[in-house]
Parts: structure tokens; C-alpha cells; sequence
């Protein structure tokens, strides 16, 4: 028998990564949260029935029953791309249109993955802020009722938004009620549901399928996991949907017990609550220490995410030193607006030494 050895250029004995580098480029950045780890490895071992016949699974789908309401069902996928996919799908038909803010992840950073996979056309709606408002909706909705026009099956909305706002319960109750007054099915793309539950002090089911929100996008990746993610809707007719899609739309792993320990550590008990309050804490003191370096927040900090305005040349010297992104490079004359976001990990260390890069920073010009 042969064997083949590697050439040393390929063997990978140094470390790959700093495990101390910190930034603020996205919570997508940071590592897993050491109790979601443990229950990854907890979970290995053993042959276990395969692509969701696992005991974590079904144990994961009692948990989330639990958060979200007994007539309730769910699946485990992998990527927030994904959750938004199936659970888009599941609730239009073919022919139909999906509104969707004009800051949507899923209208300008999912590649056209709904339009890919699920033939469904999505179109934009104005927003302040991030935030959809209901007579936008009706708007929309009536503008579509014609025979030239892909018809609106749903209304999908950020909570917490791509812009780091939350939507107030009354806003949401307004945005289902209009909705569902025009037959049009509400989807939360909730990859940062957690961050919004804990801002307006609610549990995830109160903010979501409670007010009668028919699908939910539930993110763990950003709050302690990886390639964790759910999609929890409500109803027979789009459980039998979420039961056919997942496959198909190519989110279904064979291995599912790893994905489904991993959010059951989050939220079978009070991790996710955890985790997104010290994420939440950490923006709300980064408003403040990039407030007093002299820089001006640009939105209202209601979650993890923290925009400001910044001259487009402290804020490039400034993200060559801890990261994070420009969002908008015409934000005002002279200013690019960028967004700094933190992470269930994010130390108050970590914070001070943004705010000081940032002052050194704009001291230069
Ligand atoms: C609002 C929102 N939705 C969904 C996603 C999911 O993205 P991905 O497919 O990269 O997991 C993200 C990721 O950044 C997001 O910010």
C-alpha cells in the first residue's frame, strides 16, 4: 500500500488565527460561546439516528414549541440565508412577490437566494431608520393587485433591523395586522431575534408569533453558534411546507444533531438571553465611548449595532487598526457613516480601545 505525505507548506502546525484579535466588524466575527462548544461536544459520540431523527433535535423542537407557541413546528438549518429561504417559500406561492425593507439582508446581501432557489420576486419598501411603517405596506400591497404585477404573498421584517433598530411591539402589531388584513403572510428575519427580545424586554414569542407573525427566521450563528440556525412557523399549512423545503433548498444536514446541540444549549435555557444582553450591553457603552471620542451616532442604538459618522479618512486609518465596516460611503459631505458591532464576547476593554484609536484618530484629521 502507498502513501502519500503532505508537502510541509501545507501542514498546519502554526495557529492559523490570533485568538485575541478583537474588532468590530460583525458579530458573524466572533468565535462560539464556550457553553454552546461544550454542548457540541457533549453531543459527540455514539451513532445517532441522522438528518434530524436525533434526540437533540426532537428535544430542540420542544424548546423553541415552548418559546414560540404550541401550534407551532420547526426545522434546523444552517445559515441565516437559508432560514430565510425556506421560510419565505413556505409561506407564497410560486407566482407571488415578498416585500421587504430597502435595508434588507435578504434584498441586497443574500445573493438573490430567494429569487435563486424560490423563484419568489422581492421588492423594497421604504424605511427610517430600517423600520418598514404600515401604510408602506398597503401601499405596496394594493399597488401589486394588478394583472401586470407579481401579487405580495408575504411581508418579511428585520427585528432587530439591519440598522441595529428595533421594531416597537405596537409597530409590529400594526405591520401584522395590515398584513393579514390584505391576506399577506408576516415572516421575521430574526438572525439577531435575540438582541431585539432583550431590548424591548420581552420573551421571543411575544415579539413574534404571539402578535401572530406566521414564520420566523431564529438566528444562533451571531449570538454563540455556528451554522446554526431555525425556522419556526405557524400553522399545518406552511409546517407541511417547512417540512418539504428544507431538503431542497439544500439546508438540510445529514448530521443534524451538531447544529440542533448547539441551539438547544441557546435556547434551551437562558443562554440566548445571555448572551444577547452582553452583546446588547457592549453597543450601548460603544455609543457612548464613540460619542465622547468625538465621533456622532447616526441611528438609534437599540441592539448590538452602533452606526456613526466618521471623515473617510479617520475611518479607514481607524479600521486598519481594531476592524469594522463602512456602511454607507456618501453618508453626508465629507462623512462615510460606518458600522461598529458588537458580540456576545465584546469586553469593556474592547470598547476603550476603539474609543482611543477613534480619538487618536480624529485628533490626526
Ligand atoms: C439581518 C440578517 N439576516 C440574515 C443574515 C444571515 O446571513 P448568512 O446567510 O450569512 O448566515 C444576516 C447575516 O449577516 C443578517 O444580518
Amino acid at each position: 500500500m502507498s502513501t502519500v505525505s503532505l508537502p510541509s507548506s501545507s501542514r498546519h502546525d502554526a495557529p492559523l488565527h490570533d485568538p485575541t484579535a478583537r474588532g468590530f466588524a460583525s458579530d458573524n466575527a466572533a468565535g462560539m460561546h464556550p457553553e454552546v462548544l461544550q454542548a457540541l461536544v457533549a453531543a459527540n459520540g455514539g451513532h445517532v439516528p441522522s438528518y434530524g431523527g436525533d434526540a437533540y433535535t426532537s428535544a430542540l423542537s420542544e424548546a423553541l414549541r415552548a418559546h414560540f407557541g404550541a401550534g407551532t413546528s420547526s426545522a434546523v438549518v444552517l445559515t441565516g440565508t437559508g432560514a430565510n429561504v425556506v421560510a419565505l417559500q413556505a409561506l407564497t406561492s410560486r407566482w407571488e412577490s415578498v416585500l421587504a425593507s430597502d435595508q434588507a439582508h435578504v434584498l441586497h446581501d443574500e445573493a438573490g437566494g430567494l429569487e435563486h432557489v424560490g423563484g419568489v420576486k422581492v421588492t423594497a419598501l421604504p424605511t427610517v431608520d430600517g423600520l418598514v411603517d404600515p401604510a408602506d405596506v398597503e401601499r405596496a400591497v394594493r399597488d401589486a393587485d394588478s394583472p401586470m404585477r407579481a401579487p405580495v404573498g408575504a411581508l418579511t421584517l428585520t427585528q432587530s433591523t439591519e440598522l441595529g433598530t428595533t421594531y416597537p411591539l405596537d409597530q409590529l402589531r400594526d405591520l401584522v395586522r395590515v398584513a393579514h388584513g390584505l391576506g399577506v403572510r408576516v415572516h421575521v428575519d430574526g438572525a439577531r431575534l435575540s438582541n431585539a427580545a432583550v431590548s424591548l424586554g420581552c420573551e421571543l414569542g411575544e415579539v413574534t408569533t404571539a402578535l401572530g407573525v406566521d414564520a420566523v427566521s431564529v438566528g444562533g450563528t451571531k449570538n454563540g453558534g455556528a451554522l446554526a440556525e431555525a425556522v419556526v412557523v405557524r400553522g399545518e399549512g406552511p409546517a407541511e411546507a417547512l417540512r418539504r423545503l428544507v431538503k431542497p433548498s439544500m439546508q438540510q444536514s445529514s448530521k443534524t444533531r451538531f447544529v440542533s446541540a448547539q441551539l438547544l444549549a441557546l435556547f434551551g435555557g437562558d443562554l440566548w438571553r445571555r448572551t444577547a444582553s452582553a452583546a446588547n450591553g457592549a453597543a450601548s457603552a460603544l455609543a457612548t465611548a464613540v460619542r465622547s471620542a468625538g465621533a456622532t451616532t447616526t441611528r438609534p442604538v437599540q441592539a448590538n449595532a452602533v452606526f456613526a459618522a466618521l471623515p473617510p479618512a479617520v475611518a479607514q486609518r481607524a479600521a486598519a487598526r481594531v476592524p469594522f465596516h463602512v456602511w454607507d460611503e456618501r453618508w453626508a459631505p465629507g462623512l462615510v457613516e460606518v458600522r461598529l458591532v458588537a458580540s456576545f464576547d465584546t469586553t469593556t476593554e474592547d470598547v476603550q480601545a476603539l474609543a482611543a484609536v477613534l480619538r487618536e484618530e480624529l485628533a490626526r484629521g
